[in-house]
């Protein structure tokens, strides 16, 4: 590069999710074709940075994987230097890390760093950021709870897979007569609820920024009931609540969602007079192939993410606004989470189609 940038890092933290590989090969594939850059694969996030592990990444290497699900680097939740916990003994020590991961980025020979995250690794990139670490981040989530990007990689495939599987529940709750209750995952925001149960045929949708009434959406059963109809779909995200209630934890130490499923379906069965049966998706949104749509979206971050290297314009994070593929700062990423506006377009959209969102 004419910057100077030859050797360029590249890692992907958190929760994986589809999409991830077709990132790296860009990166690989554009950084030596068009850059002659060299390119480091780091391997589980940060902690790759922390215990050097990393190996250059050849074309060879990102053959076939643009199809693939997961990462080719591997990914972790407890890579975060400035409170890493390493195990000495019986004990389990937390240690601020940070200063290691510039030294080694700097001894591996690391001009730029790629870094593909979500919330949590990209709070922990603004603050490498900050003393003086150069890179730029790239939107990866299933969640799709980054603020400053309309979309983030891995998105839109979670959102086909739980849509399928709505597609597919229908005609068994249909032919037994059931309320089919499905859990999805999306954290403390409803996109995956909202979108895969207005494209789904939900008829009851329940999300963590709409807290909902039971009642309601029982109502909207029973109709269904009295029109000929005693079968429902009911979406419900995993961070969703009723009215006056908190969310409910699977884990409640490790902040881990989960079981507002089967607390609805009981709930259900009583005031609607139907069975109802659960599914939970959990990590299947995560898995598989990804779509044409987050491919191409990875591809183009990917580029972009090249180029703002190559301009030395370091600290951002490539963002989709209007369609158009630009570069933010990481911070405006992170300021807030980007939750679904229960009075926009997409909730009123569900209403108008007859989906009770439980208010
Ligand atoms: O952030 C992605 C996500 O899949 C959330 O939707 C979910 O709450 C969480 O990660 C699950 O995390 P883990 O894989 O660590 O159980």
């Amino acid at each position: 590069m004419a910057n100077g940038v030859k050797r360029v890092g590249i890692l992907t933290g958190g929760g994986d999710c589809p999409g991830l590989n077709a990132a790296i090969r860009a990166v690989v594939k554009a950084g030596i074709g068009i850059y002659n850059l060299e390119i480091y694969g780091i391997e589980t996030g940060f902690e790759g940075l922390i215990k050097k592990y990393a190996r250059p990444l050849n074309l060879e290497e990102v053959r076939g994987i643009v199809n693939k699900g997961g990462t080719i680097l591997g990914a972790t939740r407890r890579h975060d230097p400035f409170h890493y916990q390493e195990r000495a003994g019986e004990e389990i020590k937390t240690m601020d890390r940070s200063g290691d991961i510039l030294q080694h980025a700097s001894e591996l020979g690391l001009d730029a760093l790629v870094v593909l995250g979500g919330d949590g690794t990209l709070r922990i990139t603004e603050r490498l950021s900050q003393m003086g670490l150069p890179l730029v981040a790239i939107p990866k989530t299933i969640d799709n709870d980054l603020s400053g990007t309309d979309v983030a990689i891995g998105f839109n495939t979670a959102v086909i897979t739980a849509m399928e599987a709505l597609d597919k529940l229908h005609s068994t709750a249909e032919s037994h007569h059931r309320v089919m209750v499905v859990e999805v995952m999306g954290n403390k925001a409803g996109w995956i609820g909202l979108e895969s149960g207005i494209a789904g045929g939900a008829d009851v949708i329940l999300i963590p920024e709409i807290p909902f009434s039971i009642e309601k959406a029982c109502e909207k059963i029973t109709g269904r009931t009295k029109l000929g109809r005693p079968f429902s779909i009911v979406v419900v995200s995993e961070g969703a609540k009723a009215l006056g209630r908190e969310e409910t934890y699977i884990d409640p130490k490790r902040y881990r969602l989960g079981g507002i499923g089967q607390q609805i379906a009981a709930e259900i069965e009583k005031c609607a007079g139907l069975e109802t049966r659960v599914l939970v998706l959990g990590h299947l949104q995560r898995g598989g192939s990804p779509t044409s749509f987050d491919r191409v979206l990875a591809s183009r971050f990917a580029i972009h993410a090249l180029r703002l290297i190559a301009q030395g314009n370091f600290g951002k994070m490539v963002a989709l606004r209007n369609a158009e593929v630009q570069a933010i700062p990481i911070e405006t990423a992170i300021a807030s989470l980007k939750t679904v506006d229960p009075n926009d377009d997409l909730a009123s959209t569900a209403e108008a189609l007859g989906i009770s969102l439980g208010r």
